[in-house]
């Protein structure tokens, strides 16, 4: 109901909404309209209210909070649940225990702040409270588990759409997932799963995006970047995690539909950030491991599998994600 309240506040473009017609849009009573607007107006929501006008949303507070962000999301989204929290040891973890529970695909979690946030290949997610989104969705798509890697590069491109869209700016992908700003991550993705040979029980992807962090730990800060540091401007957390969602699914139902990544392979390799220039292919769980094989070539882009088609001196080889890591010849990208 919230959402509802929200959603035709903000549709008002500042004007007075009267109580009666929040009453009709969010189909409850005058009295259930007032309870509401004490609880959003606790929650940091500035509304404004004058008798015989009605209510006007004058600011929202810069929170994940889980009806702001429905409110920010079409009606028929893909994620219809969303849970927010202040605080959880890894939302991946915790989607992936609600999903054990039985909770319905689509649903969204979403925090502030990660105790244990989780990374690829077991290193750990920093997860600064209130800089940026820490959010993932519960899947039960009906797929070979051998295509669930697919899911992850749909991801990237939701993010890269809404950043886009949100931030203006034009990141880019580091195969197979990571988003690049200024030469630097500003996202990650991963995708876990609980698997039968033929059979997905459920899929959960987490998405860590640095929105407005200032800084970075010396250890990553080569690395890492945010998208205030690259553009020196605030941004809104709560769209831009309402976009990201929102665009994931659309990207997700079409992959349902299609059981490929063809659809998404041009978009996908516009976006690709090492596509024709040569890059190094580590094959091993640990990049610059000794006992790891190393291979140069140029990377051309992925194909219907989500495999990067990389040329190498021994012909043409097809690099399946989870098995590599792929890096630009000198560094990062
Ligand atoms: C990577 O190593 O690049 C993947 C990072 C994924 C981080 C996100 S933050 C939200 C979700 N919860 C986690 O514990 N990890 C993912």
């Amino acid at each position: 109901m919230k959402s509802e309240i929200l959603r035709a506040l903000r549709e008002s473009d500042g004007e007075f909404v009267s109580g009666q017609t929040l009453c009709e849009k969010a189909g409850v009573t005058r009295q259930a309209v007032w309870k509401n607007m004490v609880q959003l107006k606790d929650h940091g929501f500035i509304i404004e209210s004058v008798p015989n006008k009605g209510y006007s949303l004058i600011s929202s507070p810069d929170k994940l909070y889980s009806a702001d962000i429905k409110s920010r999301m079409k009606r028929d989204s893909f994620c219809q649940k969303i849970e927010s929290y202040d605080i959880t040891d890894s939302t991946n973890t915790r989607a992936k225990h609600l999903a054990e529970l039985g909770e319905e695909e689509g649903t969204l979690v979403i925090a502030e702040e990660q105790t244990s946030g989780k990374g690829r290949r077991g290193r750990e997610w920093k997860s600064e409270p209130m800089t940026s989104i820490y959010m993932s969705v519960i899947l039960r798509p009906k797929i070979s588990p051998i295509h669930v890697s697919g899911i992850t590069l749909l991801a990237a491109l939701a993010v890269v759409k809404a950043i886009k869209k949100i931030c203006d700016v034009e990141p880019l992908i580091k195969w197979p997932n990571d988003i690049i700003l200024g030469k630097r991550k500003i996202c990650g993705i991963l995708t876990e799963m609980s698997s039968e040979l033929d059979y997905i029980n459920y899929a959960v992807v987490g998405i860590g995006i640095n929105v407005n962090n200032k800084r970075f730990p010396a250890n990553i800060k080569d690395k890492a970047t945010s998208i205030y540091l690259e553009t020196g401007k605030k941004q809104d957390r709560a769209q831009l995690a309402a976009l990201t969602a929102q665009y994931f699914g659309e990207y997700y139902k079409k992959f349902i539909e299609a059981k490929s990544l063809e659809p998404f392979t041009i978009e996908y390799n516009g976006l690709l950030i090492n596509r024709n220039q040569e890059v190094k292919i580590f094959y091993g769980m640990q990049e610059n491991a000794e006992a790891n094989k190393i291979e140069t070539g140029i990377a051309r882009g992925i194909n219907g599998d989500g495999a990067l088609i990389v040329d190498t001196k021994n012909g043409t080889e097809c690099v399946v994600s989870g098995e590599v890591s792929v890096r630009g010849l000198y560094g990062y990208v």
